[in-house]
């Protein structure tokens, strides 16, 4: 496992002044595919048959970067162009000054060379004033994040059937509650968790003396400083701009997105390991992390929807010492504007699969921390429960013990879920190591380099 303090990637911070805005020159030299026109349409989507190297999933406009500048139109003396807007903010990731403790910066946990997701096997990073603060939840992946919609509690499909309520769909975070990237930008930044910052004051206070402001003051402006809160969004702008640079953040590099272009072969494991991936039967996975190209538009590998999987609780995560406290998801506690809504309760926002195969840490809990644990707990939740929640002494097995008795209704029981205690599984390790074969054909290519070297600016 891999162990870092989180001062390990500070690549970027450790640039003198000069090479950061050289590197930023660079960036801003390259035609972003980052950087349409205002009120230009989405990038057409690609169909299978196409050879173009960087295919565009379905985003909406609303979501380019472009967009983004619009959102936080007038608000700066000067705008950055967008590639200017992404070199910044690809070094804000880097940055420790951002957070409270002066030691974090949002790669210690979103880890570059591990889909930016966890450094290390630790199901929490710890954070916050101290740097000792634990988190609540397992840091998700930062990629293909771009194409995860808005929050919206009510979703209707504008391609199938409309009159279907699919449900709760899109929003940032386990539980969607940052309904907008806009929202989601603030969060880490104050989150007693995370960041910690106590105000934008305080926030600014110490941007000031970091090496970052003097690129700060060129692309935004001398005056952004004398206003915290505009520094602020100046910081959040150029953070949302680069997590939406799609040769970093969406490449569409896989050695399956290159089979869906009819360039490569899979293997034969592969093959069969997508085959029980898609069967409704067997693995089913694609009900809720749909494999197939929809309208030219490559799969995202989740349908954004939120499920209740009945995750066994994980007491390695420090807060779970106290037995009354349960992490239900889209019904809070974290999130509050659906608390009591019962029927949400345990729900959590289905991620995507995209490079999960470099992932130290598995579902909203890090409970499991290895992906054939992952799938052999799909094959045999019901089946083999003993294997996955407690014993009590009256050697009763406490099933789905991280959610309350009254919320059990809630929990998805369709295959691969169902069946009985004893009960044959819905496959078995033969269709695991198939599985793990295809999971793996989700990894990135420029992810594969990213894991011997931080990110090089993009080019
Ligand atoms: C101490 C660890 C930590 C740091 C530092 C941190 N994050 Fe996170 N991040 C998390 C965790 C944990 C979540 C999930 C929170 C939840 O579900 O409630 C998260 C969620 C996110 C998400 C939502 C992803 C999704 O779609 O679910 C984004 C985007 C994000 N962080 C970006 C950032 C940025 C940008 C920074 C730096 C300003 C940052 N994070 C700093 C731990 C961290
Ligand atoms: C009912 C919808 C549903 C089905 C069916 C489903 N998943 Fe999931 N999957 C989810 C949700 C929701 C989560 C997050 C749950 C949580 O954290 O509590 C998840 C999480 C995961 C994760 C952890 C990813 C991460 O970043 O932590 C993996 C791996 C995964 N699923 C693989 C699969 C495979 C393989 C199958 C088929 C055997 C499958 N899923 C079937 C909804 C589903």
């Amino acid at each position: 496992m891999m162990r870092q303090p989180p001062g390990m990637w500070l690549p970027l911070r450790a640039l003198p002044l000069l090479t950061l805005l050289a590197l930023m020159g660079a960036a801003a030299a390259v035609p972003s595919p980052a950087a349409p026109s205002p009120g230009a349409a989405a990038p057409s989507n690609a169909a299978p048959s196409n050879a173009a190297p960087s295919p565009a999933p379905a985003a909406s406009p609303a979501r380019r970067p472009a967009a983004a500048a619009a959102f936080y139109g007038g608000t700066f003396a000067r705008m950055p162009s967008a590639a200017q807007l992404s070199a910044l903010g690809r070094a804000l990731f880097f940055e420790t000054a951002l957070s409270a403790s002066a030691r974090l910066a949002c790669a210690s946990c979103h880890d570059p060379a591990h889909a930016f997701g966890p450094p290390d096997g630790r199901a929490v990073v710890q954070g916050g004033r101290s740097g000792r603060e634990s988190g609540l939840r397992a840091v998700p992946s930062l990629m293909y994040g771009a194409s995860v919609p808005q929050f919206s509690e009510h979703f209707v499909d504008d391609d199938g059937d409309d009159s279907i309520d699919q449900g709760p769909t899109g929003g940032r975070t386990w539980d969607g509650r940052a309904a907008t990237t806009h929202e989601q930008a603030r969060l880490p930044l104050f989150s007693d968790f995370e960041m910690a910052n106590a105000s934008a004051e305080a926030l600014a206070a110490r941007l000031r003396g970091a090496p970052i402001a003097g690129p700060l003051r060129a692309a935004f402006g001398a005056a952004t400083f004398d206003d915290p809160a505009r520094l602020v969004q100046a910081v959040e702008l150029a953070l949302e701009t680069f997590q939406e640079e799609p040769a970093v953040f969406a490449p569409y590099r896989s050695k399956y997105d290159a089979w869906l272009r009819h360039e490569v072969r899979l293997s034969a494991a592969e093959e069969r390991g997508l085959a029980i991936f898609n069967d409704p039967s067997r693995g089913n996975c694609a009900r809720c992390h749909p494999s197939a190209m929809q309208h030219g538009a490559f799969p995202q590998f989740t349908d954004h929807g939120f499920a209740a999987l009945g995750v066994p609780r994980n007491a390695a995560v420090p807060a779970n010492a106290d037995p009354r406290h349960v992490d239900l998801g889209l019904c809070g506690p974290l999130r509050t504007d659906l608390a009591g809504v019962r029927r949400y309760c345990g729900l959590f926002r289905t991620p995507t699969l995209r490079n999960v195969a470099v992932r130290n840490v598995f579902f909203h809990n890090g409970r499991f921390h290895r992906l054939d644990e992952v799938l052999r707990f799909y094959a045999a939740r019901d089946t083999q429960p003993a294997r996955w929640y407690p014993t009590g002494a009256d050697g009763i097995v406490r099933v789905y013990d991280d959610l309350p008795a009254m919320y059990r209704g809630n929990l998805d029981r369709a295959p691969p879920f169902g069946g009985r205690a004893g009960d044959k599984g819905a496959f078995g390790e033969s269709e695991v190591r198939d599985l793990l074969a295809f999971l793996a054909t989700l990894t990135d290519e420029n992810f594969t380099r990213a894991l011997k070297n931080p990110p090089n600016p993009p080019n």
